[in-house]
This record gives structure tokens, C-alpha cells and sequence, in this order.
């Protein structure tokens, strides 16, 4: 039973006296080294969800594309040795693989990483989606297409579900670009927020040591925070943790449960990395030429030498347990009851400036400011599943 849900605990509280809530996180699964890919499943076919040029290798073939590297970190590429013959079946090898375990609200997933995939044409995700999609939500926790500048994050769902009104550098630091998370909205578009640091993606991120991205899947909300090398916290630097988002400071996207109904609209996840190549987002015209120029996706992709740069390199992959998770004591109702009261912080005045717990009427009212919505240029399709 947890404390905070209790009518005791929410008077207590709005007197304005509550102490910070306590982190409950312990490490539950760690993906690395060597039996890094014993917890998860390869596609083993094409991309036949998002028309990616890519053969998602099986498990048995996957010796070149998906490998721990004498330094123990586990790699995850595209095949950049193979030269293909024009065509329009043209497939590079490339990796798919989804975790056999699904984790409920409450988790923390972690991905401590040195490299991303970048480059014309490569589409990588470090992602969570239910078994059951839509109904069951998507959150996209890192993601990039062709030489995106940044790291975006984004929720898809069915109808219902927004990311709040948000301002930068209050709610969250990175930048709120479009707030309707229902995917039959925008061509599934997704709610999502851009962060603002060059580190968060590409050769920046490599070049600055890789880092950590952080994304709590709790019933009050789901935050994500990117730390490049040199800021992750003390408590994320051991796989053993145990870490506590609450001292984390501003998440850089955050979908708070008065928005989101994170208990309705999120089934368990399963986590699933992946490197499509073009397809429907990298390879739309609009998408790719901005970053890439003229060519055409297809043909960008039948020269190996073009992906010296399209792999993961991850250190860990870290599921946490023991966060709020209200499903069964009352739902996402309970949880928005409280939300404002859990701050950490003793007064409205300092929560509103202080911790990541904004969404108390006061401080809401405060920042309520409407959050420009707008379609990043060019991106006007993109399937998320
Ligand atoms: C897509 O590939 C997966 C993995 O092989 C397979 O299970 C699924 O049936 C395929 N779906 C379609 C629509 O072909
Ligand atoms: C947000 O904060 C960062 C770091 O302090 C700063 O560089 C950036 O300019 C701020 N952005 C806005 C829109 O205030
Ligand atoms: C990010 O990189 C671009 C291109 O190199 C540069 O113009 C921009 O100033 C950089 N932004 C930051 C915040 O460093
Ligand atoms: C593939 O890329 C890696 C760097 O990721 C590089 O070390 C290797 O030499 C490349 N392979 C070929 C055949 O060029
Ligand atoms: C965001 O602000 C706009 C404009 O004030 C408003 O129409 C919309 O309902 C707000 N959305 C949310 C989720 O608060």
C-alpha cells in the first residue's frame, strides 16, 4: 500500500507540509555484456510495418549487425560491408529486436549508450509500446531521422490523450512541438518534444561520450530525461543505481496524467530497439532531402560506406521497479488527486520553480501559457509501429 494515496496523506499534504517522497526504484532487469540479447526477441523478416529498406537479421544471422565488442558494450547496426544492386526490393541488413518481457507502470527505463545511429537515410528508436498497438500506447524515448539536429521524444495513443501545455525551462527543458498524442491525428504525428541540445543525437552525442536516456513510466506521468556523459547523475552512473528521478531536476519532455491518463492509455511495455533506413519517415521527399539533399533514399542506401556511422553502441539497457503505479488502488483519478502533493517541495511558491512537480493547480495556473503547436517542417508522416 502506498502512503500517498491515503485521504490522510492528500490533507497533509495540501497544508503544505509534505515531506519529499522517497525514490522507490531497484534495479529489475539488466540488459549487457555478453547475455544482452538472451531477454530479447529478433524480428527476423523486412520492415513490414514501416516500409524501412531494411531485413531485420534473426537472431541466427545476426553475428555481423548485432554483437558485444571487446570492450563489452553490445552493438546494434546496419550492415556497412555489402554493397546492393539497384532495385526496388534493395535491402540492407539491419536489426530489430524487442524485449520478451512487457513492464508495467512503476518502471524506469534506462539506456546508457557511447553511439547512436545517424546519417542519410538511418531511422534508429529506443522505444516501448504495448503488445497491443494503439490501444496500449508508444513511447519513443530516443529517436532521430537522417541528420536530425536533436533527439525528439514522443507518445502515440488512441484518441484522448495530450502532452500538457508547456513552457520551456518549466515544465520541461526541451520543446513542446506538438501536443496531440492520438494517432489518426496528423498522420500520427505523435505528441512530442524536441530537445534543445546538440548532444542529444548524431555526432555530437558520440563526440560529448554518448550519455543516458531516462524515461519513467509512472501513473502521475511519464518524463524523460537525456544526460549527456559528463551530467549523469550519481545515481545512474551504477547499473545498481538506485536511482532517483525526483533529484533529477526539469525532465526534458513531460506528459503529466491531468493530460495523459497514463493507467488508461499505457499498457505494460515491451522495449524494442531498432534501425530502419528510409521508409515512412527517413525516406519521405520532405523529410529527407532538408538534412540530405537532392538524391533519392533508396538509391542512398545501396552504397555500404554510407553507414560507417549507423550503429548503437550501449553500455546497458536498465529496467527499474517500484515506482507509482495506482492501476489497481483506484487509477489515474487517485493519482492526479495527488500529483501537486508529492512535489518534494513545501510550498506552492517553490514547487512552481523547483522540482518537476508542477502540475498542481497553483503552479499550473502560473505557466498556463498555450504552447505553440506547430508540425515540424516536413514531417507530416510518420507510423510509429
Ligand atoms: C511481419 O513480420 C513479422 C515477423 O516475421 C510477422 O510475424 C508478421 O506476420 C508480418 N506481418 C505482416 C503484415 O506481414
Ligand atoms: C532553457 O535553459 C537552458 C539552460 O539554462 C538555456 O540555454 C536555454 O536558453 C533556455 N531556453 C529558454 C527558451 O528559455
Ligand atoms: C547545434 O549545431 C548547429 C549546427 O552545427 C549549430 O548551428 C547550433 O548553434 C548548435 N546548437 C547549440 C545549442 O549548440
Ligand atoms: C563499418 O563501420 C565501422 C565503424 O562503425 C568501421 O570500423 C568499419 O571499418 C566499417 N566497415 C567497412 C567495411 O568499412
Ligand atoms: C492548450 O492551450 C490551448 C490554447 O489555450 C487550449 O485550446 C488547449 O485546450 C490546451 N491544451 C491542453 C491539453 O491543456
Amino acid at each position: 500500500m502506498r502512503w500517498r494515496t491515503s485521504s490522510a496523506f492528500l490533507a497533509l499534504s495540501l497544508s503544505a507540509v509534505a515531506p519529499a517522497v522517497q525514490a522507490a526504484y531497484s534495479l529489475q532487469t539488466a540488459y549487457q555484456g555478453d547475455s544482452f540479447f538472451d531477454g530479447w526477441d529478433f524480428w527476423g523478416n523486412r520492415d513490414n510495418l514501416t516500409n524501412g529498406a531494411v531485413n531485420y537479421v534473426s537472431r541466427s544471422t545476426s553475428s555481423q549487425v548485432a554483437y558485444t565488442n571487446s570492450a563489452g558494450n553490445v552493438v546494434i547496426k546496419v550492415d556497412n560491408s555489402t554493397k546492393l544492386a539497384s532495385g526496388v526490393n534493395a535491402l540492407r541488413d539491419s536489426v530489430r529486436i524487442t524485449t520478451n518481457a512487457a513492464f508495467d507502470v512503476g518502471s524506469l527505463f534506462v539506456m546508457d549508450a557511447l553511439h547512436v545511429p545517424y546519417g542519410c537515410s538511418v531511422w534508429p528508436a529506443f522505444w516501448a509500446h504495448a503488445r497491443s498497438w494503439p490501444s496500449g500506447g508508444e513511447l519513443d524515448i530516443f529517436e532521430g531521422v537522417n541528420l536530425q539536429q536533436t533527439n525528439q521524444v514522443a507518445m502515440h495513443t488512441v484518441a484522448g490523450c495530450y502532452a500538457a501545455n508547456s513552457t520551456v525551462n518549466v515544465t520541461a527543458t526541451g520543446d513542446m512541438t506538438f501536443n496531440n498524442c492520438d494517432y489518426t491525428v496528423a498522420a500520427n504525428h505523435g505528441c512530442t518534444f524536441q530537445d534543445a541540445r546538440n548532444a542529444s543525437y548524431g555526432a555530437d552525442f558520440a563526440a560529448a561520450g554518448g550519455g543516458i536516456y531516462a524515461a519513467e513510466f509512472s501513473s502521475d506521468a511519464i518524463s524523460v530525461w537525456f544526460f549527456p556523459r559528463a551530467e549523469i547523475p550519481a545515481d545512474l552512473r551504477s547499473v545498481n543505481g538506485p536511482p532517483d528521478p525526483s533529484s533529477w531536476g526539469i525532465p526534458m519532455a513531460y506528459y503529466p496524467s491531468s493530460a495523459c491518463n497514463i493507467n488508461q492509455y499505457f499498457a505494460p511495455q515491451q522495449i524494442t530497439i531498432n534501425i530502419a533506413l528510409c521508409g515512412d519517415w527517413a525516406g519521405q521527399p520532405g523529410v529527407f532531402s532538408p538534412t540530405c539533399g537532392t538524391g533519392n533514399c533508396a538509391d542512398y542506401i545501396l552504397d555500404p560506406s554510407h553507414f560507417d556511422t549507423a550503429y548503437f553502441e550501449i553500455a546497458s539497457v536498465r529496467i527499474y521497479a517500484g515506482g507509482v503505479n495506482t492501476r489497481s488502488s483506484g487509477g489515474a483519478q487517485a493519482a492526479s488527486g495527488v500529483i501537486g502533493a508529492i512535489g518534494g517541495s513545501a510550498s506552492a511558491t517553490s514547487s512552481a520553480v523547483g522540482g518537476r512537480w508542477r502540475a498542481s493547480g497553483a503552479a499550473l495556473g502560473a505557466v498556463g501559457i498555450a504552447a505553440a503547436v506547430s508540425v515540424l517542417a516536413g514531417v507530416g508522416l510518420f507510423v510509429g509501429l
